[in-house]
């Protein structure tokens, strides 16, 4: 399939670091079962697949702003691009060794973002979308889901673990969404979560507390599917708040509508 040369840039960079991730996966496998365990050799994995990528996207776009997870931000003399990217998205499942995991990379452009990326070097699933052109896996095409009822519908969320995020809203969203849906999944990696959305797998996705690079690869990706993207109150501040909210005109309507009571009380 042809892409433009931006797409180009975007998949040479991914397919790099891909390689990087996914010998470093193999190496986790084993690892398992080391004392040490492989968290310290995946926060390495984690840091050399962004190096990878701020190489390949510097060198063919030299002005481009960088922000990364993992890096931070990193000044560009053109003030109007910037790469948002998350090098290794679904870090924990990656030190389980589960091959669900991915590398999130999204262009913005004066302040709108206009091209996102989301590869899954363990199988290889390329995730692709650039503003006006249309949502792709691989060479084909993308369109949400078409349930239009929560209750024929397959909803991901994130859950809070030791450490991270608002244990009594997650139980609040859970207790009033459950009864509701027709099923529930939580696979770990927002960038794939927003891309299974995009792709149809998902009928809707919502989670808080997200960073910008976790989220803006999939933002254009389920626009560009026929999908709609919100902050929790169904708002567009979705980058500021760090919560989010997908699927079709219907779904995403109605999980706002459920979920934006929850914590504002
Ligand atoms: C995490 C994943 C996870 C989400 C967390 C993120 P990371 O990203 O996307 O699904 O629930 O909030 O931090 O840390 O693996 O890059
Ligand atoms: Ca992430
Ligand atoms: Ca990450």
């Amino acid at each position: 399939m042809l892409h433009s040369a931006l797409l180009n840039v975007m998949v040479k960079a991914a397919r790099r670091a891909g390689r990087s991730l996914k010998r470093d996966l193999g190496e986790i496998e084993h690892l398992q079962v080391s004392l040490k365990g492989p968290a310290n050799f995946v926060s390495a994995a984690d840091k050399r697949a962004e190096e990878l990528l701020y190489d390949e996207l510097t060198k063919a776009r030299p002005g481009y702003g960088f922000i990364g997870e993992e890096g931070g931000t990193r000044e560009g003399t053109d003030k109007a691009n910037v790469w948002i990217v998350d090098p290794l998205d679904g870090t924990t499942n990656f030190l389980h060794g589960m091959p669900h995991f991915a590398i999130s990379i999204a262009l913005q452009r004066e302040g709108a973002l206009i091209a996102g990326l989301i590869y899954n070097p363990a199988n290889d699933d390329l995730f692709f979308a650039e503003r006006g052109k249309g949502a792709f896996l691989n060479d084909q095409r993308l369109r949400v889901a078409g349930r239009k009822l929560l209750n024929e519908s397959v909803i991901a969320c994130g859950l809070p673990h030791i450490g991270r995020g608002d244990f009594g809203i997650a139980a609040e969203e859970l207790r009033t969404i459950q009864p509701k849906v027709a099923g529930l999944r939580r696979f770990g990696a927002a960038s794939l979560d927003l891309a299974w959305v995009a792709a149809g797998r998902l009928d809707g996705y919502w989670e808080r507390n997200l960073s910008p690079w976790d989220m803006a690869a999939g933002i254009v990706l389920v626009r560009e599917a026929g999908g709609f993207a919100s902050d929790i109150t169904g708002g567009d501040k979705i980058l500021e708040t760090g919560d989010i909210i997908v699927g079709n005109e219907h779904i995403q309507r109605e999980l706002v509508r459920v979920l934006k009571p929850i914590g504002n009380k």
